[in-house]
């Protein structure tokens, strides 16, 4: 069971003030009778919600987009730092959001916030090859053959086994920018495959998660509801 007026607010038109309004004005009834309280709670599966007597379809489930900036955790809310589920606005929040996928602290760009644990499962397990996306800027130049053992998967010392990666220099320069692709997840992944050729990463942005880029009119710590198209575009490959 969760807030009538949270759900009305996070299927993306209303805003928690109109959700408010509109309730105060009779125009919303659960099952047939008008509530004008908005903390009223109700079972999405179950009951039904309309407005102007329209059944309302809510969505099961929300999909966020953000440009993680610096700084935040990949966490859900509730941590003593900032996380990214702290700066998702009223008008898409709702209980169990989560990052699928984690980044670090230090590392930008495209982080999906959502409450699907599914599908969450379905993009981050390695078993579906699912690409995502980096650029790094590296401390110093990448050699072909750095290249080569990135790209057929590296053992680490510790003797993790980090499955290849697409590796492709975006930008030649003292610092060159690089772009990596890799499906799994494992910690520091990126940041500990560079460091196994000997470089460093500098600066690592998530540019794409499956074939779905991130939007770039999000600036850093803003985001935007993922349409289902775009859904399609990441489990897509
Ligand atoms: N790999 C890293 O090293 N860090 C990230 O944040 C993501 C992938």
């Amino acid at each position: 069971m969760e807030r009538l007026d949270k759900i009305l607010a996070s299927q993306g038109t209303l805003s928690r003030r109109d959700v408010k309004e509109i309730m105060k004005k009779g125009r919303v009834s659960v099952n047939g009778t008008v509530v004008k309280d908005s903390s009223i709670k109700v079972d999405i599966y179950k009951d039904e919600v309309c407005l102007d007597s329209e059944k309302i379809t809510l969505k099961k489930h929300i999909y966020i987009m953000m440009n993680k900036p610096q700084g935040v955790v990949s966490a859900s809310e509730g941590e003593k730092e900032e996380t990214v589920v702290d700066l998702v606005p009223d008008e898409f929040y709702r209980k169990g959001l989560f990052p699928a996928g984690r980044l670090d602290k230090d590392t930008t760009g495209f982080v999906l916030i959502t409450d699907d644990g599914d599908f969450a499962h379905k993009i981050l397990s390695p078993k579906n090859h699912i690409f995502k996306t980096y650029l790094a800027r590296l401390d110093h130049e990448l050699s072909e053959s750095d290249i080569r053992m990135l790209e057929n998967g590296i053992t680490l010392g510790d003797g993790t086994i980090l499955k290849e990666a697409k590796v492709e220099i975006v930008e030649q320069s003292d610092t060159p920018l690089v772009k990596i692709m890799i499906c799994e997840g494992k910690y520091h992944q990126v940041k500990r495959m560079f460091a196994a050729a000997g470089n460093r990463v500098v600066a690592l942005h998530r540019s794409k998660m499956g074939e779905l880029e991130l939007d770039s009119a999000l600036n850093p710590g803003e985001c935007r509801e993922i349409t289902p198209e775009e859904l399609q575009k990441i489990q897509k490959i």
